[in-house]
């Protein structure tokens, strides 16, 4: 057996990984000088500076020395080699509070001393003006006495990064996780962002499975931005009602924390020895109109895969490459009709500017009238009447991250056939070398399995079996 030590700065005696992400790894470590339990980030400096992150690393560095509380994993101290960024961390010897969830559901006794936690620390670094905007339970950790630590904060934004309207404009998070308005392409307050999450994390730890969830990543968005979901008939009246005003869709109507604080669903004691864990399946109750169902997987600005670094210069791939990539996130079955598909997607790597600028190229090439450019639409239409009239032609531009874009091809108006002769024969060949993937080829296979998945009413998977992303 090898027993060599790795030693890091004559410090710290590196143990087994713990984590990864996909720029850094976590280690368990010893301080040789306190035999301290800690946690080392290492993160690739190469790697992060390829890809323009040394501004957000510098930001997550500055935001956790902002941050101090009981419930927010702390940074101790931060080192750098030649190649590496070291974050020396406090070391969360319960691990994450999603093993926990994956293994059973909570009571919501249970549930609710962890949501005290989470909702004081999110409290306090509101308070310090920074949003977590990445909140889920794979970024809550627990200690050894189990109490939360929040951990995480490489996609935090400070205040300052707001625009002048005071709303933050990157769409970071977690699909399942993330608010409406985040999704939404118009900027969002990160306060109101956050207590959404937190609503969606208080539904899993007592829910044990997701409130918004379905095998096609826009229909789940859709989900999301109408707050379709279902709580279990077990759910307690208090705890409904809470949800529902923490999982309000409008942000401007959406419980404050202070509010959450006084609801008597929060008020409701905290007994000492909690029954934590709970069995069996309970039947579900509509609190809106949606299905119940689940999954996880997470989006995270700015993050490629290791392996895949040197490729591109493009950060923002990496959460989609899973969910595209994933059967349980199938792109391709999206609104269409398996025949006579009026609709056509795909995504693509390049600016919205370009993606225009080639659609009008081709406008011009085939005399095709550009009627309308607005809020990301682009109307193309034939001059000439088709069999069914004028043949109309909608491009619709959807960021799904930062420099990931889903372009969506509708017919507006005329002969559907007409519409996908032109597609497979102009469009798609004059499209080709900007396009990342068409959904509806990446998927063909896998429609057919979506499609059954999707038919049952009560979809729920345990946790630990749902793809999960590092
Ligand atoms: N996994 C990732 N970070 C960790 C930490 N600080 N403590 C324990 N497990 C972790």
């Amino acid at each position: 057996m090898d027993e060599r030590r790795t030693i890091l700065m004559d410090r710290y005696e590196i143990g087994r990984q713990l984590g990864q992400g996909n720029f850094a790894k976590v280690y368990f470590a010893r301080n040789l000088t306190d035999g301290q339990s800690v946690a080392i980030k290492m993160i690739d400096k190469d790697k992060i500076t390829r890809v323009g992150l040394i501004v957000q690393i510098k930001r997550e560095i500055s935001i956790m020395r902002l941050v101090k509380h009981p419930n927010v994993l702390q940074l101790f101290e931060v080192m750098a080699s030649k190649s590496k960024i070291y974050f020396v961390l406090e070391y969360a010897k319960g691990g994450e509070l999603f093993n926990k969830v994956s293994k059973a559901k909570l009571s919501e006794d249970a549930a609710r001393r962890y949501f005290h936690q989470l909702v004081n620390a999110v409290d306090y670094c509101h308070s310090r003006g920074v949003y977590h905007r990445d909140l889920k339970p794979e970024n809550l950790l627990l200690d050894e006495n189990e109490n939360l630590r929040v951990s995480d904060f490489g996609l935090s934004a400070l205040s300052e990064s707001r625009r002048h309207d005071g709303l933050l404009h990157t769409t970071c998070g977690t699909p399942a996780y993330v608010a409406p308005e985040v999704l939404g392409r118009r900027g969002y307050d990160g306060t109101k962002a956050d207590i959404w999450s937190c609503g969606v994390i208080l539904f899993v730890l007592v829910a044990g499975y997701l409130p918004f969830h379905d095998p096609n990543l826009i229909e789940m968005y859709r989900k999301i931005s109408r707050a379709e979901y279902r709580c279990p008939r077990s759910f307690s009246g208090e705890l409904k009602d809470l949800l529902f005003r923490m999982l309000d869709p409008d942000p401007s109507t959406r419980i404050s924390i202070s509010r959450i604080k006084r609801s008597t669903w929060y008020r409701k004691p905290i007994e000492a020895n909690a029954a934590k864990i709970k069995h069996g399946t309970a039947r579900d109750t509509t609190v809106r109109d949606g299905e119940a169902a689940t999954a996880s997987s997470s989006i995270e600005c700015s993050n490629r895969p290791e392996e895949d670094q040197g490729s591109s210069s493009l950060p923002n791939l990496n959460a989609f490459d899973i969910i595209s990539l994933s059967t349980g996130f199938d792109l391709s079955n999206l609104f269409e009709e398996r025949h006579g598909r009026r609709e056509e997607r795909f995504t693509t790597r390049q600016p919205v500017g370009a993606v225009f600028g080639r659609l009008k190229e081709l406008a011009e090439r085939l005399k095709l009238k550009i009627q309308k450019k607005e809020s990301g639409v682009l109307k193309l239409a034939a001059q000439k009447e088709g069999m069914k009239g004028f043949l109309e032609l909608d491009a619709e531009v959807f960021e799904l991250a930062p420099s990931f874009l889903l372009v969506e091809l509708k017919k507006a108006s005329g002969d559907t056939i007409e519409y996908q002769r032109l597609v497979r024969e102009e469009v798609r060949p004059a499209l080709k070398d900007m396009v990342w993937a068409w959904q509806s080829d990446r998927h063909q296979q896998q429609q057919q399995r979506c499609e059954q998945s999707v038919q049952g009413e009560d979809q729920q998977q345990p946790l630990s079996s749902l793809p999960t992303q590092q």
